[in-house]
């Protein structure tokens, strides 16, 4: 072979090299230039793509945006178009329909999905552009029409605002996968729960799962890792005043890479990518032990991951049936042992022992009070409160009802006073009984 074919086929080969893995990297979707399967739009840093891809083990094609950065041929697929509507073939094409929209269509026109906006918005200069932040924006004449952050799948990534009304009480903003292979809408959603406190939950269909406890302004109360990194992961959330509600993540760090998805299990994780160890990384997880499952230890039970077994009843409480507490089926919870007295004429009033450190109980209610002091007066004075709360900062929580997903956090936490009948109470350091003088 001579010098010359041999530069020829390596000059061949670099300009195909050049134009397969460069030239491929198309920016934009215009009503003139439509993405077919097999081409992706790339963000302009390279750290999304947008296309057509298939899970792992399926052979259905979906839309989607995914990180560049990927290990194994695992596509980490942080949004998705047709989650619940997939093409069986590679037939797809990706256009702006004549009325600015931009559309999915199988290989007989079919439209697949839409970005649907309607018909008023009508405009024939639409491009779609995927950004550095994962967001793919639709924009004519340079607004901004229609955005893929405003329909999260199952991912919230940085900066991404999610907007809720302040008077809806269960709010789901992302939904699981089915399953490793099947990104339609599984059984698991993550939302705001807003009785009276806001509180992220991760319900499995009706059923709560997971809960972050309460937000204090600050941190979610029963996230252990908040306490330490609350600035870092940059959690958000904040009601401005018309009714709507916007939670968000933005870490001090900025790093683009850093997401929060609910696995098709169940389970909230935030991932990150290690530049050094070149993979990805789960940095929390929503279910670090048995003990994060809601109401694992039933009504007025408490959880320890560190003790065996996990539950034991609150003081003062029993299990509601021996047989099955001791069998390890926590669910029925406990019971009272020693009614309280409550606001009866005679006897010793009540008082109440002190847990320290808790992922404090399920639907708290946020009480006006001046002080410590003054939330233990209040609660005391009212039937029906259980137990209470008092948090530099926050003030005075309060629960009536019932007290459960109560779970040892020790070193971190709020200590709780759980009202118990004066005879339960012997433990002198552990009692705080309101002096009838106060
Ligand atoms: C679309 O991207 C190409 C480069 O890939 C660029 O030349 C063109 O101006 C872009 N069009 C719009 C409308 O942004
Ligand atoms: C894909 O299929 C293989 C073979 O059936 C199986 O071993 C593997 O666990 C599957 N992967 C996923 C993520 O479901
Ligand atoms: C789909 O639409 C394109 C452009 O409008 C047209 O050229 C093509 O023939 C259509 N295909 C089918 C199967 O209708
Ligand atoms: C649609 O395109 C026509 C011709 O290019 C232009 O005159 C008109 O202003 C455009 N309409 C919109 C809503 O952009
Ligand atoms: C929420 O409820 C309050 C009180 O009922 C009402 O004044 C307000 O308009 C509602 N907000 C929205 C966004 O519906
Ligand atoms: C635990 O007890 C509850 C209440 O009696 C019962 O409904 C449930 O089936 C039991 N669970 C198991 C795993 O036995
Ligand atoms: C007692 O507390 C409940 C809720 O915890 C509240 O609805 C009720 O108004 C309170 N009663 C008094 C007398 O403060
Ligand atoms: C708890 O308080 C709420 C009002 O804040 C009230 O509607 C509810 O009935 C109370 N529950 C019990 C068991 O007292």
């Amino acid at each position: 072979m001579s010098f010359y074919t041999l530069s020829h086929i390596l000059m061949l080969f670099i300009s195909w090299f050049w134009v397969y893995e460069f030239g491929s990297a198309r920016r934009n979707i215009t009503t003139t230039q439509s993405l077919r399967d097999l081409e992706t739009l790339e963000s302009s840093n390279a750290i999304f793509k947008f296309g057509f891809f298939s899970p792992i083990n399926s052979t259905y094609r979906y839309v989607g945006i995914w990180y560049t950065k990927e290990v194994a041929n695992q596509l980490k697929v942080v949004w998705i178009a047709n989650r619940n509507n997939p093409l069986s073939d590679s037939s797809g094409v990706l256009k702006i329909s004549g009325d600015g929209n931009l559309q999915l269509l199988d290989e007989k026109n079919k439209s697949i999905w839409s970005s649907n906006i309607p018909g008023n918005y009508k405009v024939n200069s639409s491009v779609a552009q995927l950004l550095d932040s994962g967001n793919l924006v639709l924009s004519s004449s340079g607004n901004i029409i229609w955005q893929s952050f405003d329909h999260p799948t199952d991912s919230m990534l940085q900066n991404m605002n999610m907007y809720f009304d302040e008077n809806s009480t269960i709010s789901p903003l992302v939904t699981s996968w089915k399953s490793a292979s099947d990104p339609s809408d599984g059984r698991f959603t993550v939302g705001i729960n807003h009785r009276r406190l806001y509180e992220v939950f991760i319900w499995d269909g009706v059923r709560p799962y997971w809960r972050s406890g309460p937000w204090n302004g600050q941190v979610l109360m029963g996230i252990r890792a908040m306490y330490y990194f609350a600035q870092v992961d940059g959690f958000n959330l904040e009601n401005d005043n018309k009714g709507t509600v916007s939670i968000s993540v933005s870490s001090i760090t900025k790093r683009l890479t850093k997401y929060y998805v609910l696995t098709y299990d169940g389970r909230l994780l935030e991932k990150d990518w290690q530049d050094d160890k070149k993979d990805w990384k789960i940095e929390w997880n929503s279910l670090e032990s048995e003990c994060d499952i809601y109401g694992k230890c039933g009504e007025f039970g408490s959880c320890n991951s560190n003790s065996l077994p996990i539950c034991s009843c609150l003081r003062g409480f029993q299990p509601r049936n021996d047989q099955e507490w001791s069998a390890g089926n926590w669910s029925s919870g406990c019971v009272r042992r020693t009614p309280l007295q409550c606001a009866n004429i005679g006897g010793e009033d009540d008082g109440f022992s002190r847990l320290r450190n808790v992922k404090v109980p399920d639907d708290a209610e946020w009480l006006e009070s001046y002080d410590e002091e003054d939330c233990r007066r209040k609660c005391l004075r009212n039937c029906s409160c259980l137990a209470y709360a008092y948090t530099l900062g926050f003030g005075c929580m309060i629960w009536n009802g019932s007290l459960i997903d109560v779970q040892n956090f020790a070193p971190v936490g709020p200590d709780i006073f759980i009202r118990l009948a004066h005879s339960e109470i012997g433990d002198l350091l552990n009692v705080f009984k309101l002096s009838p003088f106060v």
